[in-house]
């Protein structure tokens, strides 16, 4: 089974992409909130298992020179390709292993963070028994596992689409599988006799998948195992191994006020696991990113407003400038950029504190200051309600709370710098990874001057370059130096846009 599915990532690698929830700093920070003390970030040991091509590992191996990473992965072609990322970015602190991990070696020593991202739902029961042992064996006594996986009983839809693809492509050579599959799925979503709901929710699968790429959709949709499992079931698993659920890093949890209009007939269990597990089935959630840690550490999110005065908030809410009838005189409405809803805030500190942060995004600005900004303001709230309520905000997962911050870059510079990491890649793709280890889609053309913009040029010879490469076009009409100077323009706004996605180096 294992040599099947190595053959498949050989033949059709997963895409070479950063997870920005395996940010450990973010994991940390987490961990701290509720009320763990997790080793520090800057020394840890970093631990990935299915690594696939290896540049989420890379990127975070970047971002923190003092750690040391281990990625390992079945596929050799995967392994291969992380290795020579890692070589040719001269990033040192990283190892890569072509290993199955049922074979892990058992001296590996204890690692601070154990990363799996896309891989327990994709391999077999005895291969996810093996990832768990890993985690009970390797896990260091305050460090933290993620582990992803699609959950039920949001996937089943998918299972549905799945495996209506499998069918249309079995017979069908490698490189037309999923042309076929999509086919044959958008067929049966013009299908007369489908039911309303069914061909709505088809059209809908059929529309998110648009988005995606053809290796993404092979791994999901067509390969040998995809197993969803429900959130309880995989604490089941997880329990039986020694560990706890700690939080899911894509924090969005139901928070205290929501429970009585979400569950108005039954009582609610003051049980992490249980709300958890109502909220799946309340939101039919189809994917986790899970962080667990060992049992005996006992978690006290009563602490975390207490911890917070020296973290670092970056907030994901904008004003919306459509806002509608509010309900409150003067509030302003947000919208969450992750689509993660909007809200009202009245006029309060937490107004004033959100309007700064959303000033000084991609930068973050660190919780005390923001409490003396509303005090600035004129309002009087007490550190401790401000703390609550600014927690309430990143349990819906509308603001990052961190304990350090990117050097990024606070304004573009004559001779400005884009990461090497987003450098490299942009050699190959235009999906890059920001200093906040986030993916960001750069415009086409204009990523292929990215590799240009390693602290050597100015600003004017970056214009000039574009104008020679075709990246801006030149028009044979009119005047050379005229062009350079809207060339120089159209650069200073790309570098602007640079800045404010956290591409640009400090
Ligand atoms: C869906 S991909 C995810 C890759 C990467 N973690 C990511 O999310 O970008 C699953 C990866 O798990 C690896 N894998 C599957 N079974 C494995 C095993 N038994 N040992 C090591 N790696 C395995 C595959 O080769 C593949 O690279």
């Amino acid at each position: 089974m294992n040599s099947n599915l190595e053959a498949s990532y050989d033949l059709i690698a997963y895409p070479a992409v950063s997870h920005f929830h395996t940010r450990i700093d973010r994991l940390h920070s987490i961990g701290v909130l509720l009320g763990m003390t997790p080793p520090p970030v800057e020394t840890c040991r970093v631990l990935e298992l299915g690594c696939g091509p290896g540049m989420n590992l890379v990127s975070l191996a970047y971002r923190n020179p003092g750690a040391r990473f281990l990625g390992i992965d079945l596929s050799r072609d995967q392994i291969r390709q992380a290795q020579k990322t890692a070589a040719t970015l001269g990033i040192e602190n990283i190892e890569f292993r072509h290993q199955d991990l049922t074979e892990f070696d058992p001296e590996s020593g204890l690692f601070d963070f154990i990363l799996v991202h896309g891989v327990f739902a994709w391999v077999p029961a005895e291969v996810q028994q093996k990832i768990l042992q890993i985690c009970r064996d390797h896990l260091s006594p305050a460090g933290i596992a993620y582990l992803s996986y699609n959950t039920l009983p949001g996937w089943y839809q998918n299972l549905w689409v799945r495996d209506m693809m499998k069918f249309a492509s079995e017979n069908e050579e490698e490189k037309n599988k999923i042309s076929k599959a999509r086919a044959f799925a958008t067929l049966i979503a013009q299908s007369p006799m489908l039911d309303t709901g069914r061909k709505a929710s088809l059209q809908k699968s059929l529309q998110d998948m648009e988005k995606e790429s053809d290796s993404y959709l092979r791994h999901e949709f067509l390969e040998i195992t995809n197993q969803p499992i429900y959130f309880q079931e995989f604490m089941d698993l997880a329990s039986a191994h020694g560990l706890q659920y700690l939080a899911d890093a894509e924090i969005n949890a139901l928070i205290q006020d929501e429970w009585p209009a979400a569950l108005p007939f039954t009582t609610v269990e003051d049980n992490p696991v249980w709300k958890e597990q109502m909220s799946d089935f309340l939101r039919t959630r189809t994917f986790r990113k899970s962080l667990l840690c060992r049992k005996d550490i006992s978690l006290d999110p009563t602490t975390a407003p207490l911890r917070l005065g020296d973290m670092w908030a970056v907030s994901f809410l904008r004003q919306d400038p459509t806002p509608g009838p509010s309900p409150v005189p003067g509030a302003t409405r947000y919208i969450d950029i992750g689509g993660k809803g909007g809200l009202f805030i009245a006029p309060s500190a937490m107004n004033t504190a959100l309007l700064a942060m959303e000033a000084s995004y991609p930068h973050g600005i660190q919780v005390k200051a923001l409490m003396e900004r509303g005090r600035e303001a004129g309002y009087q709230d007490d550190d401790h309600h401000f703390a609550k309520r600014l927690l309430e905000l990143w349990k819906k997962g509308h603001i990052d709370l961190l304990q350090s911050l990117a050097k990024m870059a606070k304004s573009r510079g004559d001779q400005p710098i884009v990461s090497p990491v987003a450098r490299y890649q942009a050699l190959s793709t235009d999906c890059l990874t920001n200093l906040d280890h986030y993916p960001v889609n750069v415009h086409k053309d204009f990523c292929r001057l990215i590799p240009h913009i390693d602290g050597t040029r100015t600003v004017a010879e970056l214009a000039s370059m574009a104008l020679q490469d075709g990246i801006i076009p030149a028009s044979p009409q009119v005047d050379p130096s005229l062009q350079l100077s809207n060339a120089t323009t159209q650069v200073h706004r790309f570098l602007d846009w640079c800045l404010q996605h956290g591409l640009l180096l400090g």
